[in-house]
């Protein structure tokens, strides 16, 4: 390996880069990876993942406060919203965890390369105006927002944003428009609602949350629509004028028809997320993007190029930290000669409001598609924690094969939602049969019970409704 300076480049340092830099350093090899944010730990701990739970968490004692949920049971308080102090507790929540992965670098005697990196030649990229090179370079650059073509973001100014502008807003808006019901709309729209803003969320689609269930997605339509959101479902956005402080946003039916405009202080665009790869000079190595703009690879994360592999969302799947990170401890693995593995079926997706949304395998219509199945639905108002808890909204849904009766999808709506989800994962990684989480025994009183009930509602028999 003396001809090369490392044995890994890693580009960025994201959860997928920075967890396959200290992988591959943990294997034995020379690696660096290059990162040029001030901060180690990329979209997800910086203004991602990280952040906007800090502020969801927060957010919601403050709406429990506010709406009445403590006063039910016994805690009687007016809240006062002190939003420095809430931005301040997200801000040292970040610091401390971007702070640890800079310790990991250093445990790991992984070097941090500062600054943008770019390809010069096979083998071989360029940092500050250093050539540096490596047997293995590993893209994982990440994503950042797509713009909404006519409609300029400009987080400094905070009334057009995008998800780091709305993590940070000064003041809380009066009124909010959000432009796409996807999860970072729904995650971060219910921040500001439960702070105080009215939000309207304007959604292209005749549902919100597009990839889950659609039992889950109409039922998510109907929770948000009770706290207070308001939702333009099957709607476009067609224009976003803003004068000094205020926008007048400017929507019609999707399929066409009479325009309105909906004023607001502050319109936040989250139509998803595109792949990080301009600036890398993919050209110098003759590396070509798919239609959508990611790096295409094959089970072992290479690319077409020898020696250049890719994980995390600059390659096709979801775009989620969790993937990221399981790609970059298994492209580590194949370049230290072991085998990496992945099941990309079996990747959970949360959305972290409450109650919390989750789901993994396959939705309903998807299995049905694939052969004939069983469904079972036990409904949170029915689970004793829950109840208990003041939490009525939401149901789990187990869907198994009819005839070998293995679990194919699992959709949980509750307040610990993302939690219960990494049972049934479980489970399905080990084959799991209806039967065999019905036959589990689950603690008293959680609500990961409904989980068992829904199971045991497979074949038509719980206990509890
Ligand atoms: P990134 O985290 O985007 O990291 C890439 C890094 O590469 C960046 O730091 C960038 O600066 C750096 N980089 C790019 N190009 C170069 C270059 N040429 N040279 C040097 N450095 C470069 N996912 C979840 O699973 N759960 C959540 O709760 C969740 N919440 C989210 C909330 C928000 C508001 C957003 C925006 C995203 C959220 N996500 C969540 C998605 C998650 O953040 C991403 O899926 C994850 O960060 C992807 O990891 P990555 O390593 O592929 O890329
Ligand atoms: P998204 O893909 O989840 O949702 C975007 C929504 O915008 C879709 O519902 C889409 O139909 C709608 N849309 C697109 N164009 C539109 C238009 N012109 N007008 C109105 N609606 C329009 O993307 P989002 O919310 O921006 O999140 C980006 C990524 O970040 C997601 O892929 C997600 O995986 C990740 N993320 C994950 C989180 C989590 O795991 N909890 C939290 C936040 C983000």
């Amino acid at each position: 390996m003396a001809d090369y300076d490392f044995d890994v480049i890693v580009i960025g340092a994201g959860p997928g880069g920075y967890v396959a830099a200290i992988r591959a350093a943990q294997l034995g090899l020379k690696v660096a990876c290059v990162e040029s944010r001030a901060t180690l730990g990329g979209t997800c701990l910086n203004v991602g993942c990280i952040p906007s739970k800090a502020m969801l968490h927060a957010s919601e004692y403050f709406d429990a406060a506010a709406n009445g949920a403590m006063a039910k049971m016994g805690v009687d308080v007016t809240p006062k919203l002190n939003l420095d102090a809430m931005h301040g507790q997200r801000r040292d929540a970040v610091k401390q965890l971007t702070g640890g992965i800079e310790m990991l670098f250093k445990k790991n005697k992984v070097t941090w390369l500062k600054g943008h990196a770019k390809f010069t030649g096979e083998n071989t990229v360029e940092v500050e105006g250093e050539s540096h090179t490596a047997k293995e370079i590993v893209i994982a650059t990440g994503s950042s927002v797509t713009p909404l073509p006519g409609v300029e973001i400009d987080n400094d100014k905070g009334v057009v944003i995008d998800s780091t502008g709305a993590l940070d807003l000064p003041a809380v808006p009066k009124k909010m428009v959000v432009i796409g019901g996807g999860v970072i709309g729904l995650e971060l729209g219910s921040v500001w609602r439960r702070l105080g803003a009215e939000v309207t969320v304007v959604e292209f689609l005749d549902q919100l949350l597009p990839g889950m269930d659609a039992d889950v997605r109409k039922e998510a339509a109907k929770i948000f629509k009770k706290q207070g959101m308001t939702l333009k479902l099957s709607t476009k956005v067609t224009g976003v004028e803003v004068k000094g402080k205020s926008a007048k946003v400017t929507v019609e039916p999707a399929a066409g028809g009479e325009a309105e405009v909906i004023e607001a202080d502050c319109v936040l665009v989250s139509i998803g997320r595109r792949p990080n790869t301009e600036g890398l000079n993919l050209e110098a190595i003759g590396l070509e993007t798919n239609e959508r703009g990611q790096i295409e690879v094959d089970g072992q994360f290479r690319t077409k190029v020898k020696g250049v592999r890719a994980v995390g969302d600059v390659v096709p799947g979801p775009m989620l930290a969790h993937k990221a990170e399981d790609e970059g401890i298994a492209v580590a693995e194949w370049i230290a000669g072991q085998i990496g593995i992945v099941n990309h079926d079996l990747i959970p997706g949360v959305v972290y409001t409450m109650p919390e949304f989750a789901g993994v395998g396959l939705t309903e219509e998807a299995a049905k598609e694939r052969g004939a199945i069983k469904v079972g639905k036990f409904p949170m108002l029915a689970n004793s924690r829950a109840k208990t808890n003041h939490e009525p909204d939401g149901f789990v849904k187990v869907i198994a094969d009819a005839e070998t009766d293995e679990v194919l999808g699992v959709w949980c709506i509750a307040s610990v939602a993302g939690t219960m989800i990494a049972q049934a994962t479980q489970a399905m990684e080990f084959g799991a049969l209806s039967e065999d989480i019905a036959y589990t025994c689950h603690a008293h009183p959680t609500h990961s019970e409904a989980i068992k009930e829904a199971a045991m509602a497979v074949r038509g028999k719980p206990i509890h409704m």
